[in-house]
C-alpha cells in the first residue's frame, strides 16, 4: 500500500506541485495541497515545502488564497478554467499567476504546523516556516477582515466550491432562496463529466448555480468588500470555521517557536470558537450545522463538516457526547442489516442522502483525518481508530479513490465502491500519513 501510496503522488506530480487528480483536476487546488504536502512530509521534506510555497504564490494583495492556481500546462483541460474566471486585470491578483477568484477551507496553518514536527532538521528550514507564517496570517487577516462584516469570529463562504465540500443538500437549501432566470448563467461546457460518470458528479442544476455565483463574481470584479453588501450567498459553515480556529491554535505554536507576537491568534480562536457555539450549535440535531447570513437562519441539515469543530476544541463536553452519539448512531453507523463504513459526507439518514453522488452521502479520507484528530481530542480514541481502520480498509479494498460508498454492503451488480477520480493525491498523502511513512 505504501509503494503504491507513493506512486500516486509521483504520478500526480507536476514539478513544483502535485495535481488532484491525474485528469479530472489538472492544476494546483487550495486544500488539496496542504494534505498533499503531509504526504510527502517523512519521505521527501523538500517537496513538502515546494507544494506550500507554489500554492501561495497564487495568494492575492488582500491576503485571499485562491481555490484553483492553474498549470499553464494544462490550459484548457478543466472547467472553469483561468480565462472563465476573468480575474486577469483585478487588483491585488499576482500578475504572472493565472488564480480562481474564491478560496477554500483554510488548512494550511496546522499542516504547517505537522510539517514543523516532521521537519528533518528544523535550522536549515526556518526561513520557510517564517515565510510561510507570514503568509498565512495574513490568510487569517483576510477571513476576519473580510469575510467577517459583522466582528462576529465567523468567516462566511461565498461559493459551495469554498466549503471543499460542494455539493451538500446544505447549498440546495441556501440556492432555493436565491431567484434568477436561466438568461443570467452564462453558456459553459462542463468538463468533469469526460473523465466520470453524471451519476456521481453534480447535477445539471447545481451546476447551474456554481457557474451563476461565478458570474456574479466575475462581473463585479471581486471587489472586497463592496461586492457583499448584495450578495445572495453567505453561508457561515462550521468545518471552515473550525479549520480556521485550528489553524489560528497552530499559529500560536507556531509564532512562539519564531518568537513572533501570538496575541492575535489567540483573539480569533477564542472568538470563532465561542461564536461557533452561539450561532451554528443545533441543540435539536446534537451538532454543529450551517447558518445563511441572508436568510438569517441555520440550516439543518447533519453533515461530517457539522462534527469537525471537535477538531478545534469548540464544543463543552456536554456538546461533544451528543457529537459522538450522533456519529454512534444510525445517522453515520447504519444498522446491523446495513452497516455504514465511516463517515458519510452527508448523513445516511439525511432526505438529501445519495451513497454514490459527490459529497452527498460518499466517504472522504479527508474527513475521515480531520475527525481522527478531532476525536483524539475528547480522548475518544477507539472510535478514532475505526475510522482510520475504515479508511484504510476502504483503500485496500477499492484503491486510491476520490471517494466512497457509505454502505459495506454494495448491490450485488455493483463491485467497486470507489467513485470519482481514481489516483486521487490526498487519498494516497493520508494514507501515507497515516501508515507513518
Ligand atoms: N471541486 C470542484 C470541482 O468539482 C472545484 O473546486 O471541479
Amino acid at each position: 500500500m505504501v509503494v503504491a501510496a507513493k506512486n500516486v503522488l509521483k504520478d500526480n506530480i507536476l514539478g513544483a506541485f502535485t495535481k488532484p487528480a491525474p485528469t479530472l483536476y489538472p492544476h494546483q487546488w487550495n486544500w488539496d495541497a496542504g494534505f498533499i504536502a503531509l504526504g510527502y512530509a517523512r519521505s521527501d521534506f523538500r517537496q513538502a515545502c515546494s507544494e506550500m510555497t507554489a500554492l501561495f504564490r497564487g495568494q492575492w494583495k488582500n491576503g485571499m488564497l485562491p481555490q484553483i492556481v492553474f498549470s499553464v500546462e494544462n490550459v484548457g483541460k478543466y472547467f472553469p478554467g483561468y480565462r472563465f474566471w476573468d480575474t486577469n486585470g483585478v487588483p491585488g491578483k499576482p500578475r504572472n499567476v493565472r488564480t480562481s477568484g474564491i478560496s477554500m477551507p483554510p488548512v494550511h496553518g496546522f499542516i504547517l504546523n505537522c510539517l514543523l514536527q516532521l521537519a528533518p532538521e528544523t535550522k536549515t528550514y526556518r526561513p520557510f516556516f517564517r515565510r510561510m507564517f507570514d503568509r498565512i496570517s495574513l490568510l487569517h487577516q483576510y477571513y476576519y477582515q473580510y469575510r467577517d462584516p459583522a466582528g462576529e469570529g465567523l468567516a462566511f463562504i461565498c461559493h459551495p466550491w469554498e466549503s471543499g465540500m460542494d455539493n451538500l443538500p446544505t447549498w440546495e437549501e441556501v440556492f432555493n432562496t436565491i431567484r434568477f432566470d436561466d438568461s443570467e448563467v452564462p453558456f459553459y461546457e462542463r468538463q468533469d463529466l469526460e473523465h466520470v460518470d453524471a451519476l456521481y458528479r453534480p447535477r445539471k442544476l447545481s451546476y447551474d448555480r456554481y457557474i451563476y455565483l461565478v458570474n456574479l463574481l466575475r462581473q463585479q470584479r471581486y471587489r472586497e468588500p463592496e461586492i457583499w453588501e448584495n450578495y445572495p450567498f453567505q453561508v457561515q459553515e462550521p468545518m471552515f470555521n473550525a479549520i480556521l480556529s485550528h489553524s489560528n491554535e497552530a499559529l500560536i505554536e507556531l509564532g512562539e517557536w519564531l518568537r513572533c507576537d501570538t496575541g492575535r491568534f489567540r483573539e480569533w480562536q477564542a472568538q470563532t470558537n465561542r461564536a461557533m457555539n452561539n450561532k451554528l450549535w443545533s441543540e435539536s440535531k446534537g451538532t454543529y450545522v450551517s447558518y445563511d447570513r441572508v436568510q438569517r437562519r441555520q440550516i439543518p441539515i447533519t453533515t461530517a463538516g457539522g462534527l469537525i469543530p471537535l477538531l478545534c476544541g469548540a464544543p463543552d463536553k456536554t456538546r461533544a457526547a451528543r457529537m459522538i452519539n450522533l456519529l454512534e448512531s444510525p445517522s453515520f453507523r447504519g444498522t446491523p442489516a446495513q452497516p455504514a463504513w465511516m463517515c458519510a459526507s452527508t448523513a445516511l439518514d439525511e432526505p438529501g442522502f445519495d451513497p454514490r453522488r459527490y459529497w452527498r452521502g460518499p466517504v472522504w479520507i479527508n474527513m475521515n483525518w480531520l475527525l481522527f484528530h478531532g476525536l483524539h481530542r475528547y480522548g475518544c480514541h477507539t472510535i478514532a481508530e475505526r475510522l482510520r481502520a475504515d479508511s484504510l480498509e476502504l483503500v485496500r479494498q477499492y484503491g486510491f479513490w476520490e471517494y466512497f460508498n457509505p454502505w459495506k454492503n454494495l448491490p450485488e451488480d455493483e463491485t467497486n465502491g470507489g467513485y470519482g477520480s481514481n489516483q486521487f493525491s490526498w487519498t494516497a498523502a493520508l494514507t501515507l500519513d497515516w501508515l507513518g511513512m
